[in-house]
């Protein structure tokens, strides 16, 4: 059976971005594959420096995981510090990882236009990742597609050390859902944890309805036919019900008659948040009530990701002479 492993960082809470990108594919290949997903809680020390915050975030992700579906029966779930040697590996990984490679990289460059603190780790992020993904020898890392660079990094990293140490790790490949592409958030930008702008699913409902009609639309009067592939609204209609759902290819039709305003077009997408997370709304109040479920399905996962990361350690250690 084909592993699977990926993360998200719980650097804020979760969006309808990170669904549509990482979480619904992490979803759909539960059934198929050896899941290992984790929650890079050491990655988010790049972009804050609140220690309740961080503590608070990796928890949250942990229950919106099980709450969107991912199953702890079929998935093994853990936290990034739960396997340490992910810091052992990536320091291995440095020391064959050529200075031009991180100067490359995009995300580096971004996050600090953005104003984050441009400290080592944030440089040295995908060496990070690198280690967290090659730990546990993974044939398929399902991402959104801003992460594809660093797969590619994982790649050319896991490449150099087979070269310079024999073989160690297996290399692995990147997928992408296959209508998946960026969503927009309430600006029309990516939708990102640190543009706030985004749309949580998990939200009261008032407030999810009130963020749904912040999103930024044009000045096309309520008469006039729309262009739905233009509009925001619409994008993000599309990513949640489905490119050929009957319901997208009908709102796409009013759009182009004209006589909708994108207050109606708004309040269908509210409606449809409400619909499609229905269980999965219900199932996270039921979650945050048991935290020693949460404990059990985190040690169960610590437990199996721990049994893959010890032979792929040994085998990394002895190869470097260690
Ligand atoms: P954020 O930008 O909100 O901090 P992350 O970088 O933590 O999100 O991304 C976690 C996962 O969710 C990644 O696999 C990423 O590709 C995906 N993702 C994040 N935002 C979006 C988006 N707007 N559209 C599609 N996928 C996204
Ligand atoms: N960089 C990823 C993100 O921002 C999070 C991440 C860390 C990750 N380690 C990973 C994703 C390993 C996939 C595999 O979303």
């Amino acid at each position: 059976m084909k592993r699977i492993l990926s993360g998200i960082q719980p650097s804020g809470q979760l969006h309808l971005g990170n669904y549509a990108g990482a979480i619904r594919q992490f979803i759909e290949m539960q059934d198929e594959y050896e899941m290992f997903i984790f929650v890079a809680s050491y990655h988010a020390m790049t972009s804050g420096r609140d220690a309740e915050m961080l503590r608070k975030t990796t928890r949250q992700v942990v229950i919106d995981y099980i709450a969107f579906g991912l199953d702890p029966s079929k998935t093994n779930l853990y936290l990034q510090q739960d396997v340490p040697e992910v810091t052992e590996l990536c320091w291995m990984l440095a020391c064959v990882c050529p200075k031009h490679l991180m100067d490359k990289a995009t995300s580096y460059k971004d996050k600090v236009a953005k104003g984050l603190p441009a400290s080592i780790g944030l440089y040295t992020y995908p060496i990070l990742q690198a280690a967290d993904i090659l730990i546990v020898d993974p044939d398929i890392v399902p991402v959104g597609e801003d992460q594809v660079q660093h797969i590619e990094i994982t790649r050319d990293l896991a490449q150099k050390f087979n070269h310079y140490y024999g073989q160690v790790f297996k290399v692995p490949q990147y997928r992408l859902r296959e209508d998946a592409g960026v969503l927009p958030g309430i600006d029309g930008q990516k939708m990102s944890k640190s543009y706030d702008n985004t749309i949580d699913p998990f939200m009261p409902e008032k407030p999810l309805r009130k963020s749904i009609m912040k999103i930024v639309t044009d000045s096309t009067p309520q008469q006039a036919p729309k262009d739905p592939d233009r509009c925001t609204v619409f994008h993000i209609f599309r990513a949640i019900a489905g490119r050929d759902d009957p319901r997208t290819l009908d709102l796409a039709k009013r759009y182009r008659a004209g006589g909708m305003g994108y207050g109606q077009a708004k309040q269908a997408l509210y409606e449809l948040i409400l619909d499609h997370f229905a269980d999965a709304r219900q199932r996270r109040a039921e979650l945050m009530n048991d935290p020693a479920y949460i404990d059990k399905v985190l040690k169960d996962g610590a437990a199996a990701a721990q049994e893959k990361v010890r032979t792929v350690m040994q085998r990394a250690r002895a190869a470097v002479g260690l």
